[in-house]
């Protein structure tokens, strides 16, 4: 079966603005996780459809603005991470925690604002939505209810698994040369674990669960079904067999999903693990181009229950394991990239990509079939 993309959804400039408008600056992208801006002025930055976004902790309400000082238009925070008041580092303007601007350094002389010009000034506010330990922003000026994004029953277990979270986390970024949509087709895609990571997925996940159960599809349909966005954010629960018994699982929350490697997908751009009831690991692939990803990923134990120094070293430990796993799938795709460009060749499908067709409709449906 043709893929519903054209090569072009991958390399084009024109589609890569389209997709910002109408796919990353319309839904719900995961920003943060509750760790990340676990306490008061605690903030990240990140850049989300191409506008430089802040996500910050305010006595625990958690708002987003737009990273752009209403002065000349610098950064208030330069860096991704940090704790420090709205104070932008260019002329010191300061804004409040509703994002109005507080004062500045001498405006009785340099700017002789009064009250009513100073009360004007304010940040670009975004919706946020708060889910478990995941923190979302809507830069939509009318954002869709979450509940369109993503079906009740997900949320609530998304709720329930990541309301879990520990305070400490460990978190890397670095950019891949592919379109982000290759990234999520990739983990969309659970054949590829038997093949491409044969000899590095640990032995004890059974990785072909489910596999034989992949649905009859009609190769000759002319059109693929219609599809909710709802049904392309799923989860996905891979058996370990033997679980491996670590030490330190006895030292934190266990979830109920301790005997699954679950996968959580969320459209568009978000794979959630949680790996048997005792940790998360978070893959955002967030697009800067239209051949150019920014990959990030972030591991948490589930809250501690005792005392537990070590802790550094087994997120030390369980981000290296990831990223070894990550590392095949990074370059295969990088390699992948350049012929969407240069060959004539089509992209086929077949039964058991049938989650990454939904993906593919949904996306058509949201880019007004572009
Ligand atoms: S640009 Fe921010 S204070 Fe001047
Ligand atoms: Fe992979």
């Amino acid at each position: 079966m043709r893929s519903l993309l054209s090569r072009q959804h991958y390399f084009s400039p024109e589609l890569f603005a389209t997709e910002r408008e109408r796919v990353f600056k319309r839904l719900w992208i995961l920003a943060a996780i509750r760790p990340m801006v676990a306490r008061h002025l605690d903030f990240r930055t990140l850049d989300i459809g191409g506008v430089p976004v802040i996500v910050q902790n305010f006595r625990g309400r958690i708002r987003a603005f737009a990273n752009i000082c209403q002065h000349r238009l610098s950064r208030i925070h330069r860096t991704e991470f940090g704790n420090r008041a709205l104070v932008c580092p260019y002329h010191h303007w300061t804004y409040n925690e509703t994002g109005a601007l507080a004062g500045m350094p001498k405006n009785a002389t340099m700017f002789q604002f009064d009250a009513a010009q100073m009360a004007q000034v304010r940040l670009k506010e975004f919706a946020v939505e708060t889910v478990g330990g995941l923190v979302f922003v809507n830069l939509d000026e009318k954002p869709l209810p979450i509940a369109a994004q993503f079906d009740a029953d997900l949320l609530a277990l998304l709720a329930s698994a990541t309301g879990h979270m520990d305070d400490e986390y460990i978190h890397t970024r670095y950019p891949a040369r592919f379109n982000w949509k290759t990234g999520m087709e990739n983990i969309k895609d659970p054949l590829h674990v038997q093949c491409l990571h044969r000899d590095s997925f640990p032995d004890y996940f059974d990785t072909g669960a489910g596999l034989e159960q992949i649905p009859a599809v009609d190769h000759a349909a002319s059109a693929w079904r219609a599809v909710d966005l709802k049904q392309t954010s799923n989860k996905w629960d891979v058996p370990i067999e033997t679980p491996q018994a670590h030490e330190w699982y006895d030292l934190v929350e266990n979830l109920d999903s301790k005997a699954f490697y679950r996968g959580i997908h969320l459209f568009p751009n978000v794979n959630l693990m949680v790996v048997a009831g005792t940790s998360f690991a978070v893959q955002v692939y967030n697009p800067i181009g239209p051949e150019e990803t920014e990959m990030h990923m972030s591991v948490v134990l589930t809250r501690p229950l005792k005392p537990f120094p070590y802790k550094p070293v087994v997120l030390w430990e369980h981000l290296k394991s990831d990223m070894k796993v990550l590392q095949e799938d990074i370059d295969c795709l990088e390699a992948l990239q350049p012929n969407f460009a240069a060959a004539r060749s089509e992209v086929t499908h077949g039964a058991y990509e049938a989650g990454i067709m939904d993906f593919h409709a949904a996306y058509l449906d949201l880019m007004g079939r572009a």
